[in-house]
């Protein structure tokens, strides 16, 4: 039986065979993206992975209703898988936003789904760091949200030779289509033609600017002169004094798929452009006030990091770690006669925090220390008795071959101290 197509499977390492997905990768994704969360005063919060359908079909925009995961269920209601984090965290505000003190900062680690074409960096399903401040127009929460992306992406071990944020407004683009008399119905359909510019051949492009009324080569030389607006030149100013400066720059490409954008966008790029966006967010600062059916208006903004350009880009920069199992130590059960106090002595170095190991059936004893090596195991136990007939413990550290003979009572001292 087969995996749906764009859909992934986990396997512990090490790996059988090098192109599986790792669940240690996931798992040290995963921790580096809460941990910076936090750092930065963010506070997690989550919601169902399947929603009303409506939910997206009318804020979210046609690129993202097309690849919809959606169904009717055994109660005829129209549902999808969640393709995006945000209508969700804009419904979850709307109905409890007065709880909290403003501005608040809040951050999911959702799994994704959408129906799109199987290609390098987009799968079918995929993990997503959100974080979004909520209540705050000033664009030093533009900033920190940027300070975040870097950061995040510096507890990698990435620097600003490998990523880029690009800057840019729609704010700024809405002025350059209005000061050219651009038809208002027309407008979301011209942000996705700037959106599409860098995928699409000079002739396409040009041809669906003549539509709108304008040419590639007024909207190319907007681009190309990349004046900061005030807005994005305090931005810039807010990274400056962060010592940030390095990591971003204006480039009016980007503008962003997704139709609830209001504002500042950017987006998050390998510098030498080989991979699909790494991150994407911007300032939404009327979704609440849709969702919500007018009854909260609270300005927002946020930004999304997939798992899988992430770990395309970390694997090709020899980023990852190495994941071994580690375990703090391998129980040696030789003497049968034993194994009732050797369950005992692990029970109480697992109770203790210790990652410990053994064979759960009688096993030779050379096949049980070749188990304790494959798992890489820092130290091997053994209960003896001694001459008095006191229950001891052997604790052999692997790597020195050092080994000591302690009461089992003092075995979790001593693996505390192998350690280190
Ligand atoms: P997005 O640009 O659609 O934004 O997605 C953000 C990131 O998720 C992308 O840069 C990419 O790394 C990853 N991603 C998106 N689709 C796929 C896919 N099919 N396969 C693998 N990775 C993917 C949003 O979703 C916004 N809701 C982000 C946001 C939060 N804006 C404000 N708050």
């Amino acid at each position: 039986m087969e995996r749906l197509p764009g859909f992934r499977d986990f396997y512990p390492e090490p790996l059988p065979q090098p192109d599986l997905w790792s669940a240690d990768a996931r798992q040290y994704i995963f921790d580096k993206w809460r941990s910076m969360a936090r750092r930065y005063g963010f506070r997690e919060y989550d919601g169902p992975p399947l929603e009303p359908l409506e939910l997206f079909t009318t804020k979210s925009g046609e690129e993202i209703v097309g690849q919809l995961y959606n169904f009717i269920d055994k109660g005829e209601r129209a549902i999808s898988l969640r393709p995006e984090m945000t209508p969700t965290l804009a419904r979850m505000i709307a109905a409890y936003e007065r709880g909290y003190k403003k501005p608040f900062k809040w951050f999911a680690l959702p799994q994704l789904f959408r129906y799109e074409r199987q290609q390098k960096g987009r799968l079918r399903e995929h993990f997503q760091f959100n974080a979004d401040i909520i209540g705050e127009r000033d664009p030093a929460a533009d900033a920190e949200l940027i300070a975040l992306v870097i950061d995040t992406l510096r507890s990698f071990g990435l620097t600003e030779q490998d990523f880029v944020i690009r800057l840019s407004s729609r704010n700024a683009w809405q002025e350059f289509f209005q000061q050219r008399q651009g038809d208002p119905a027309q407008e979301y359909a011209f942000y996705q033609i700037i959106d599409k510019l860098e995928r699409e051949t000079p002739e396409a492009s040009e041809q669906k600017l003549k539509l709108a009324g304008l040419s590639l080569a007024e909207v190319s030389a907007f681009i190309e002169q990349g004046k900061a607006t005030a807005e994005l030149q305090t931005i810039l100013d807010n990274l400056a004094a962060r010592g940030l400066s390095e990591y971003v720059k204006i480039d009016y490409h980007v503008i962003r798929g997704l139709a609830y954008y209001t504002g500042v966008v950017f987006e998050a790029f390998d510098r030498k452009g080989e991979f699909r966006a790494i991150a994407g967010g911007g300032r939404y600062d009327n979704l609440v006030k849709l969702i919500s059916g007018g009854k909260v208006d609270l300005p927002a903004l946020g930004f999304g990091m997939g798992d899988v350009v992430l770990l395309e880009l970390l694997k090709a920069r020899a980023l990852l770690p190495r994941f071994d199992a580690a375990l703090d130590g391998y129980c040696l059960i030789e003497d049968e006669t034993l194994r009732a106090a050797s369950l005992k002595l692990i029970q109480d170095l697992r109770a203790a925090g210790f990652v410990v190991d053994y064979s759960l059936t009688p096993t030779k004893s050379d096949k049980q220390f070749k188990r304790a090596q494959e798992l890489k195991a820092a130290n091997t136990l053994k209960v003896e008795r001694n001459l008095a007939g006191e229950l001891m413990a052997k604790v052999k550290n692997l790597k020195t071959r050092q080994e000591t003979v302690v009461p089992v009572s003092e075995a979790a001292t001593r693996l505390g101290e192998t350690k280190g």
